[in-house]
């Protein structure tokens, strides 16, 4: 039994598919529900093909919740805006391994920003890129959807993947939260759950036009095996 047992599972809404109009309402909507953390999408058109938005609507999402709010930025050369983000309220910032060259750098200048420090792997990147980087890092986060957009579907191999980076992290830096971010819902909550992942990105199953936010969010407490 590893230790990743022991660690609570935390559901973060992912705004991406929120009502944007009432951004405030639907935040605030998600953690009257109990969501554990607010996460934000920041896309360049560059490193994704998609553009959403900068610090300013994080400084907004701050002033309208008071859950800790998991930045992830899809950014080319994010150390650029580290500090940016730092200061709009970000509880932690997810950089990708593929964005930047110097993904020691870029987690060392989060940790100096007060900030918890996570990177991010791409569907294609090998597990072994975080052999060296993971005992630095607080939260790795899985991809398991192309970066981009909500509301794709679930890269199958993503689950043995999580697998392997729990191994990974169980070795070099237990503590380590895992992440996992694309295509989760209450048919696939449980098998990412089981196979390591401690904290669930969840868009478009919790920010949708067929069900309220709460009833979404107790569906997926209940299929990962916590309602
Ligand atoms: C994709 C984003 C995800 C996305 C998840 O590039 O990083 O956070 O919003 O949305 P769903 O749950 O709809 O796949
Ligand atoms: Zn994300």
């Amino acid at each position: 039994m590893g230790s990743r047992m022991l660690r609570p599972i935390q559901i973060a809404p992912s705004i991406l598919t929120a009502d944007f109009g009432r951004l405030a309402e639907q935040v605030a909507a998600a953690e009257q529900a109990g969501a554990d953390l607010i996460h934000l999408d920041v896309m360049d058109g560059r490193f994704v093909p998609n553009i959403t938005f900068g610090p300013g609507v994080v400084a907004a999402v701050r002033a309208a919740t008071t859950l800790p709010l998991d930045v992830h930025l899809m950014i080319e050369d994010p150390e650029r805006y580290v500090d940016a983000f730092a200061q709009a309220g970000a509880t932690g910032i997810t950089v990708h391994l593929e964005a930047t060259r110097h993904p020691h750098r870029a987690v060392q200048q989060i940790v100096e920003a007060g900030c918890r420090a996570g990177v991010a792997l791409n569907p294609a990147t090998p597990v072994e890129y975080l052999r060296e980087i993971s005992p630095f890092a607080d939260l790795v986060l899985v991809m398991s959807v192309n970066p981009g957009y909500g509301g794709q579907r679930f890269i199958e191999t993503s689950t043995s993947k999580l697998r392997r980076v729990r191994k990974l992290l169980d070795e070099f830096n237990p503590t380590c939260d895992l992440e996992v971010d694309g295509g989760v819902g209450p048919h696939n909550i449980g098998d990412v759950v089981r196979n390591g992942a401690n904290v669930i990105v969840v868009g478009s199953a919790i920010y949708n036009k067929e069900g309220e936010i709460a009833e979404n969010l107790a569906r997926l407490r209940q299929a990962a095996g916590e309602g």
